[in-house]
C-alpha cells in the first residue's frame, strides 16, 4: 500500500489529467500471445481508475483489475459500467501478496505502481514479493510488463524536475533503478527483458506545457512527486516559476528542459517473459 500518497483522495483528482499512456505497447505485446483473444487472461496489478484495464477490456473478455485502494478501485469501477464491460473482476489486495492460483495470467501489467510499494528503505523488499508472486500467477511464456521511470527521466523527464528536487531526491530511493530491475527479473526466472522508452509521450499531456498547471491541486494529484514534497518546498516551487515569470524567463525554461525530455522520454516499459 502507498504509505505518501492518499489515493483514496486522490482519485477524485486522478483521471482530470492522467490516461493510458503506452497503451498501444502494452496491447503490441499482450496480442502477440498466440491464444484466441478470448482465452487471454490479464492481471492489472495496481490498476487505480482501471484506464489501462479499460482499454483491454474493449478487446479482451477476461481482465482483472488489482489495486490496493478502494477510492481508485470505486472509480475503476463506475468506467467500467458506464462502458458497458463487465464490472464484477475487480480485486482489492496488496499487489506484493497477490492472491491468485499458479499459472493462471497470459500477462500481468503493472502500470506506474512499484514505486508506491514503500521500499525506500527496504532494499526493496516488497518489489522482490511482486516480482516473486507475479512469476507464479504467470502461464509458461506469460508476459510481465512494467510501466516505469528511470532516474534519469526523474531528473530531466518533466521540465519543472529540477524545482522539485528534494521529492525527485526521494523518488529516487523508491524506483528500482531500470537495470537493477532488468537483473532482478533475470534472477527470478524471466527472460527476454526489453526495455521500450516511448520518447514522444507525455504523462500529463493536457497542461503539461502550461505553468499555471503546477499551482492547480488538480493537476499536481496526478503526478505523486508533489505529495514529497514539504509544505515549504512546495512554496519554494512556485517562488521559483514567481522568479521565472518575473524576469521573462519562463517560456525559455521550459522550452530548453524540454529538450531533454524529448531525448529521454518520461516513462519506459520494460517487458519480461516467463
Ligand atoms: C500512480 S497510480 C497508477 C494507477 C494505474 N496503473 C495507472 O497507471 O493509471 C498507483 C496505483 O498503485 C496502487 N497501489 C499502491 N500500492 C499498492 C499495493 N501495495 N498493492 C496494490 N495497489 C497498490 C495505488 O492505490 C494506485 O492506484
Amino acid at each position: 500500500m502507498s504509505k505518501y500518497e492518499r489515493y483514496d483522495e486522490i482519485s477524485k483528482n486522478y483521471d482530470k489529467t492522467r490516461s493510458a499512456v503506452g497503451i498501444e505497447i502494452v496491447l503490441g505485446y499482450i496480442l502477440t500471445i498466440p491464444e484466441k483473444l478470448e482465452n487471454i487472461k490479464v492481471l492489472d496489478a495496481g490498476c487505480g481508475t482501471g484506464n489501462y484495464a479499460m482499454h483491454l477490456k474493449e478487446r479482451l473478455p477476461n481482465v482483472i483489475s488489482a489495486d490496493f485502494s478502494q477510492g481508485m478501485l470505486n472509480k475503476a469501477k463506475e468506467k467500467y459500467e458506464l462502458h458497458n464491460q463487465k464490472n464484477d473482476d475487480l480485486i482489492r489486495c496488496d499487489i506484493s501478496d497477490l492472491p491468485f492460483k499458479d499459472s493462471c495470467f497470459d500477462a500481468i501489467i503493472c502500470n506506474q505502481s512499484l514505486h508506491h510499494l514503500d521500499d525506500e528503505n527496504t532494499g526493496f523488499k516488497n518489489h522482490q514479493k511482486f516480482f516473486a508472486h507475479a512469476f507464479k500467477a504467470l502461464k509458461p511464456n506469460g508476459l510481465l510488463i512494467i510501466n516505469t521511470i528511470t532516474h534519469e527521466q526523474l531528473e530531466d523527464g518533466v521540465w519543472w524536475g529540477k524545482l522539485i528536487k528534494p521529492a525527485v531526491d526521494r523518488m529516487k530511493k523508491r524506483f528500482m533503478p531500470d537495470e537493477h530491475l532488468i537483473s532482478l527479473l533475470n534472477e527470478f526466472g524471466f527472460v527476454s527483458t526489453e526495455k521500450i522508452v516511448p520518447t514522444s509521450t507525455i504523462i500529463q499531456e493536457k497542461g503539461y506545457f502550461d505553468p499555471e498547471s503546477l499551482y492547480r491541486k488538480e493537476f499536481r494529484d496526478g503526478d505523486s512527486h508533489f505529495s514529497l514534497l514539504t509544505e515549504n518546498e512546495l512554496n519554494s516551487v512556485f517562488n521559483q516559476l514567481n522568479d521565472l515569470t518575473n524576469n521573462g524567463g519562463l517560456s525559455a525554461y521550459i522550452s530548453s528542459r524540454d529538450l531533454l525530455r524529448q531525448r529521454i522520454g518520461q516513462f519506459c516499459y520494460i517487458i519480461a517473459r516467463k
